[in-house]
């Protein structure tokens, strides 16, 4: 049986990661701030599947929180074989109507909480001979879209760059970019998705299909929608300065000016 350690378990992406992982017949180690809703989740899970269902409660954007979760990504008596770095949030509005005390939060839940934990997990997967990380980003990646997309910009880029620092080890890391996918994110963030075509909506659990399916393959980067491989395609030609007026307007709800 090997283990999958998911940040972000309770909604959306980790939690359909979860549920398939699960069903795959892995063992979850589910990672979130909502120990209620973890619990659940892991009863459900392990009722349905018969796999084994760890809850760990943890802060990401806090020194405890992610120290937890390295000790038990580098507990070599109970070795983690697949590591979802899923946990983000959005925050609604621009640079200057964020407060900085967000900013430093996503920056420490998207960059050194995945930073921290892609290195406890790589190490001990390193020593085994074999292993995945997933690290959740997104087609914000590759648009000027504030902090957020420059965080996801950044798991891009170290993701590619560890896979390279690590190829032929056994050890296989992916950067995962998805479009718009319809979980608790924007709600959360309290951002409109009015103005979001509906084409543009992905499913959480198709995704994650495409994704480990990209993962077995040995992708680095994952943008896992024909739709979206388009948009991307055009994006690579589009001038930066028109990028950064749509990728505003999409889904990126405005606070006071
Ligand atoms: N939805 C989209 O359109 C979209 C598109 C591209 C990329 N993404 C990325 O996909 C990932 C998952 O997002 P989602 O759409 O599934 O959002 P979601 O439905 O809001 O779920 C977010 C998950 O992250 C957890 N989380 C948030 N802050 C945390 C913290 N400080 N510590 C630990 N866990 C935390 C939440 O659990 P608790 O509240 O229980 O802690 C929840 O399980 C994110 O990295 C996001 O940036 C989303």
């Amino acid at each position: 049986m090997t283990t999958a350690l998911i940040t972000g378990a309770t909604a959306g992406i980790g939690a359909a990661f979860a549920r398939r992982l699960a069903a795959d017949g892995r063992d979850v180690v589910l990672v979130a701030r909502d120990g209620k809703r973890l619990r659940e989740q892991a009863t459900e899970l392990h009722d349905r599947h018969g796999i084994e269902a760890e809850v760990l409660v943890a802060d990401l954007a806090e020194e405890d929180g992610i120290a937890a979760v390295e000790a038990r990504l580098s507990d070599r008596k109970r070795p983690v074989d697949l590591l979802i770095n899923n946990a983000g949030f959005g925050n609604k509005g621009r640079f200057l109507e964020v407060s900085m005390a967000d900013e430093l939060r996503m920056l420490k839940v998207h960059c050194e909480a995945v930073l921290r934990l892609t290195a406890a997990a790589t190490a001990s997967m390193r020593d085994r001979g074999r292993g995945g990380v997933v690290n959740v980003a997104s087609v914000a990646a590759f648009v000027p879209r504030g902090t957020y997309g420059a965080s996801k910009a950044w798991v891009v880029q170290f993701t590619q760059g560890v896979a390279r620092d690590l190829a032929g080890s056994g050890v296989r890391l992916m950067a995962l970019c998805p479009g718009f996918v319809r979980t608790e994110f924007h709600e959360r963030a309290g951002m409109g998705t009015d103005n979001i075509p509906g084409w543009m909506w992905l499913d959480a659990d198709k995704l994650v299909t495409t994704a480990l399916a990209d993962l077995a393959r040995g992708r680095t980067l994952s943008v896992p929608d024909p739709r979206y491989k388009a948009l991307m395609g055009v994006v690579k030609l589009a001038p930066r300065g028109l990028l950064g007026g749509l990728s505003s307007r999409a889904g990126r709800a405005y606070g006071p000016r």
